[in-house]
């Protein structure tokens, strides 16, 4: 039979173990509170919508000039989205209303992974953007990686008068590390 005193020392560690376990749960829900606020916010969200046209400016309005999606996320092929959207954003002279510009290629996610972050609840959109069937088989050292792209950075460097996502880009990427260290958990 086992020591009484030795079965109290197990008890405890198996108790400070599910602590442990459920303070770093909460951590990593809490960290993926700030990651949704930025997906959401609408200098992310105005290229991943639920429709197939892209949105524009803090409203979300429709983008103008019937600009589709497109067969790949490039738009269709007499409007192609680099047409207008060029390598960097056009400088401040041009006054506002002009097409912003990344280095990466303007485009937004194509028909068949259309990773829409409007109006997702935060389960859902937790679910969406780990699962690798629906974000274009990113795994979570890639969907860090692409944090650092273009389409991505572009956010806090809008230029022509748009307002830049509101949390800190340092912020974000930390929050993200946190939530990826965490296990990636999904709020209930
Ligand atoms: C110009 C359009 C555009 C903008 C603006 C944009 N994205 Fe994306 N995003 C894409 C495309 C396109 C993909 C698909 C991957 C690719 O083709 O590079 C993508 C994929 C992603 C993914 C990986 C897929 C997933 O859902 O798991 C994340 C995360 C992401 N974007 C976050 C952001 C964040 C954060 C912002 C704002 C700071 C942002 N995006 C702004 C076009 C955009
Ligand atoms: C005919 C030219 C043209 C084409 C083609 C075009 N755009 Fe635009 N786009 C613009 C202009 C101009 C603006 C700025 C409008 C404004 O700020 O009021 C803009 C703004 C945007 C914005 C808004 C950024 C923000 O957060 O406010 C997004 C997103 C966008 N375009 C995505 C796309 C995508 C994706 C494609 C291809 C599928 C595309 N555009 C094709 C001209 C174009």
């Amino acid at each position: 039979m086992m020591r009484p005193s030795l079965a109290i020392v197990l008890v405890v560690l198996a108790c400070t173990q599910s602590r442990d376990e459920k303070r770093q749960y909460a951590a990593g829900v809490a960290a993926f509170d700030t990651v949704r606020a930025v997906l959401q916010h609408p200098r992310c969200q105005n290229c991943h919508p639920a429709g197939d046209a892209p949105l524009q400016g803090d409203k979300g309005r429709v983008h103008a000039m019937n600009v589709q999606r497109g067969p790949n996320g490039y738009g269709a092929a007499a409007a192609g989205c680099t047409t207008c959207h060029g390598v960097v954003n056009p400088p401040a002279s041009y006054g506002p209303r002009v097409p912003p510009g990344v280095p990466d290629g303007w485009h937004m996610p194509g028909p068949e992974e259309k990773l829409v972050f409007v109006g997702r609840t935060p389960r859902a959109l937790c679910e969406q953007v780990k699962d690798e069937k629906r974000n274009g088989g990113k795994d979570m050292k890639a969907l860090r990686e692409h944090l650092n792209t273009s389409l991505v950075t572009w956010g806090w460097g809008p230029g022509n008068g748009r307002n830049p996502v509101t949390t800190p880009y340092a912020t974000f990427v930390a929050a993200w590390e946190r939530w990826a260290a965490a296990g990636a958990p999904c709020p209930a």
